[in-house]
């Protein structure tokens, strides 16, 4: 069962505590937030993220990253206090809207930030297009999040499932790779990432041998790693996340693949995950929109303050966290923290230009971001650059009719 957590205390359904304000009643479930918070009463941001399960340190860490940058600016954003709330999705379409309902109806959030999993973003997108909640993803890749179900109030400061996969199509045409074979979990982001590593990959001349997928949040490997085994794939694209990532890298090493059949990736197959991989995550060739080792001042800075708060090395979770807080800043900035003024905040949002440690940071029409997807490598236990396999990457929001 899914979490309402405040204040860091577990609650249950039936009894919800609203930050500083009491307990909320059932009866305000399912009405429009209130934009009438007095100025100068914190501004409620309501995290819907996974904190169990496959995707839980992906959740914590966005979690971890947003109030990084809300601590950065002693607390406030625009001269706003922020306060927050949180729900733990775990994961699960099934409960998304509900969860998501609690939080714009019981709650009264102002603004909502999640989640990881597509399937449960979509939920997401779908509430809030109904409510005018604003909404800002700050993980799920759901093309259709920035696609036909585009609207002025939903932002992402992560990435589409098209954009971080479609540029390893190239990637791994010029290593010499004609046959290749993907992996991966059977829902939206799954089918989404490989679908445009192999849009790619066709568009210069390859082939995709074989689609292999299992359910999520399954990770009985073995069947599908003999399955590779047997089709001798020139190399492998594969997207897990989390502790699925951590399993199928070990999983794929034992088998010895690693050494006969080059692994490649969406960068979330080892971003936050190698401590736990170890040397099976060695020489892994992924792409994303961040790389461990960029070298600009932000960088360096996010790394160092996020190691300070938390003892964890930051990584793109935590990256794509902080930068939400980053963009809510821009918008909160250009109001002096009047909410009221909800049209203006949304319009310098859109045209926030973010010095973000992944590098530049602006977003298109439809709210996605324009930003470089870079080609890294796994060395000394970090996502080091290779190079840019794409600059200034810009997803097509195909189905976008906002303007
Ligand atoms: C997604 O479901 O969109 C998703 C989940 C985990 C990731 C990336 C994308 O690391």
């Amino acid at each position: 069962m899914s979490r309402m957590i405040s204040s860091g205390s577990s609650l249950n359904r039936r009894s919800l505590l609203l930050g500083t304000a009491g307990l909320v009643t059932a009866a305000s479930a399912f009405r429009f937030p209130t934009p009438a918070i007095a100025q100068g009463a914190p501004l409620k941001v309501g995290f819907m993220l996974p904190y169990s399960g496959t995707f839980a340190k992906l959740g914590k860490f966005i979690d971890d990253g947003f109030r990084l940058y809300v601590e950065q600016q002693g607390g406030a954003l625009g001269g706003r206090r922020i306060e927050f709330v949180q729900v733990d999705d775990e994961s699960k379409p099934e409960t998304a809207t509900d969860n998501m309902n609690r939080l714009v109806g019981r709650e009264k959030v102002d603004v909502v930030v999640g989640t990881v999993h597509s399937g449960v973003a979509m939920a997401m997108v779908k509430v809030a297009r109904d409510t005018n909640t604003m909404l800002v993803i700050p993980n799920a890749g759901v093309n259709e999040a920035t696609g036909p179900m585009c609207a002025p109030n939903i932002f992402r400061t992560s990435f589409s499932n098209w954009q971080v996969c479609e540029p390893m199509g190239k990637v791994m045409f010029d290593a010499g790779h004609r046959k290749v074979a993907t992996i991966t979990w059977r829902y939206a982001a799954g089918q989404q990432m490989v679908g445009a590593f192999g849009e790619g990959f066709k568009k210069v001349g390859g082939t995709v041998i074989e689609d292999l997928a299992l359910p999520f949040p399954e990770v009985e490997f073995q069947a599908l790693i003999t399955r590779i085994a047997t089709l001798k794939p020139d190399a492998v694209f594969a997207f897990f996340a989390g502790g699925g990532a951590v399993k199928f890298v070990k999983d794929y090493a034992a088998a010895g693949l690693n050494k006969a059949i080059p692994l490649y990736g969406a960068g979330f197959l080892t971003d936050g995950t190698i401590p736990a991989q170890g040397e099976s995550a060695n020489g892994l060739r992924t792409t994303l929109h961040y790389a461990d080792d960029l070298d600009n001042p932000a960088n360096r800075k996010f790394l160092a303050d996020f190691k300070a708060k938390s003892g964890a090395d930051g990584d793109i979770y935590a990256v794509q966290g902080y930068d939400a807080g980053a963009l809510l800043h821009e918008g909160l900035k250009a109001v002096k923290g009047d909410w009221s003024a909800r049209n203006d905040v949304v319009r310098s949002m859109r045209a926030a230009r973010i010095d973000s440690p992944r590098g530049p940071l602006s977003f298109n029409a439809a709210g996605n971001p324009i930003q470089n997807i870079y080609l890294r490598e796994v060395r000394n236990g970090r996502n080091e650059l290779v190079s840019i396999a794409g600059q200034a990457v810009n997803d097509p929001a195909r189905g976008c009719r906002v303007s």
